[in-house]
């Protein structure tokens, strides 16, 4: 079982939980460019808050090692680049990290190792982006011939507790027939879920960046349902709620589509079928629509308001249950709403501090009510007590914005959900 020794290269939200679990069956290194982050989890910090500081320390003494210093894993047989591949200001898929991720590898081949990418890319990326670099940056060796690709799509959902890297399905794929035998065997031991051999690398590739190009169509959908309603006033969740009584309705709900995943990668998608001369209309229509949802919403808001109002904008990271802030459509609605004369306090239990945002401090809180209250990210730690320690600082006559429906049954006065 220890004859395989795996790098894990970028150890963030994907690679940090991928390196320990397989710390478990194999000896692993992880590698990171950043210093800092190699400092905490050395430490036993994860600032991600995916995995727990007791396993993190627990597992470093039964040998997972993190290092910044390329050289430390250079004598790995399997190496996983698990590195972001984020949009860049036009909405093209930037490769910058991918691409040096491929040339710390190539730097560290000998014949017979073995590179899997988990980042999420389209099809062809693998092998005609990532195989000519390693090869370029190796001594001479050829991909498929003295080293080999593999390619298996990352699915964990951070925050998500219940469908974690241990257990959810993965995909695997090789270029040759004794890889699929590696990554099946490397991918078993590290879930208990179904290990999926794809046909080819590009099924792969393909089928993870479809998953989320198809969320983000869906999501879409119920975006322009939600607008539709809110003109003829009704809650588009009492219309879902309705219409989720048929066997075969799609459960999907409105809301602000952030972060690094749902409304980055069908642009990827959409590079390649442009590449490729086929218009992608729906893939990109549903996400001008929903990136539109942060004007939407912060009208509706605007509408309701006195004019200089004062807010209480309550969650402001990507999603629930997350600190990742990067992407945040509720950021950007609460920025929107500054702009518009809203003066604005914020509260976030995983976020203390916003340039330019004044953080809301009960304590600190003489008297003071305010004319709405926003609840954009509903994170659970805020749920508990939440009309005693929010509701409460709303003037008589305040408004309550719950964007994502979450009290909507409770028959609040000057309420709006979308
Ligand atoms: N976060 C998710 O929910 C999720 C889910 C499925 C798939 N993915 C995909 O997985 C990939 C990684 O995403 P993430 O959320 O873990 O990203 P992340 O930003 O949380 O972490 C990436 C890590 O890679 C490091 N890094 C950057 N360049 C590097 C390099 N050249 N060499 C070594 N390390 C480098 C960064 O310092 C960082 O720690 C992306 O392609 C993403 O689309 C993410």
């Amino acid at each position: 079982m220890k004859e395989k020794k795996i790098a894990v290269l970028g150890l963030g939200y994907v690679g940090l939980p991928l390196a320990l679990q397989l710390s478990f069956s194999y000896n692993v290194l992880g590698y990171d460019i950043d210093d800092i982050r190699i400092k905490e989890l050395r430490k036993g910090i994860d600032k991600t808050l995916e995995v727990s500081e007791p396993l993190l320390k627990k597992q470093q003494k039964n040998g997972l090692f993190f290092t910044t210093c390329s050289k430390d894993i250079s004598d790995c047989n399997f190496y996983i680049a698990t590195v972001p591949t984020p949009i860049d200001v036009r909405k093209k898929p930037d490769f910058s990290a991918l691409k040096k991720v491929c040339e710390t590898i190539g730097k560290l081949l000998v014949y017979g190792d073995t590179v899997i990418f988990e980042s999420t890319v389209y099809p062809g990326a693998t092998e005609e982006i990532c195989g000519p670099i390693l090869e370029k940056f190796s001594k001479n060796l050829k991909a498929g011939k003295d080293f080999f690709l593999g390619y298996s799509p990352e699915r964990v959902n951070p925050g998500d507790k219940v469908h974690t890297i241990d257990k959810i399905n993965k995909v695997v794929s090789g270029q040759t027939q004794k890889v699929e035998k590696d990554l099946l065997e490397i991918y078993k031991n590290l879930t208990s879920g179904e290990v999926y051999l794809a046909k080819s690398i590009k099924v792969a590739e393909a089928s993870k960046v479809i998953e989320n190009a198809q969320r983000d169509i869906n999501i879409a959908f119920i975006n322009e349902v939600a607008k539709i309603c809110t003109k003829v006033n009704i809650s588009s969740y009492d219309v879902l709620e309705a219409s989720l009584t048929k066997w075969n309705f799609l459960n999907f709900e409105p809301g602000l589509v952030g972060g690094h995943c749902i409304g980055v990668d069908p642009y990827y998608l959409a590079e390649k079928a442009k590449n490729l001369n086929v218009r992608p209309e729906v893939i990109l229509s549903g996400r001008s629509t929903n990136d539109n949802m942060v004007k939407f919403v912060g009208k509706e808001i605007i509408k309701k308001l006195p004019p200089s109002s004062s807010c209480l904008f309550l969650g402001v990271t990507f999603k629930e249950n997350v600190p990742d802030l990067r992407n945040s459509k509720s950021l950007e609605l609460m920025k929107y709403l500054e702009k518009k004369n809203i003066k604005i306090s914020f509260y976030d239990p995983f976020i203390e501090h916003l340039k330019g945002f004044k953080s809301f401090k009960k304590k600190n809180l003489t008297n003071k009510k305010f004319d709405g209250i926003i609840l954009s990210v509903p994170h659970k730690k805020m749920l508990l007590n939440f009309k005693q320690n929010f509701l409460s600082l709303l003037k008589k006559e305040g408004f309550f914005f719950d964007v994502k429906g979450k009290f909507r049954n409770k028959k609040i006065s000057n309420y709006w959900s979308l």
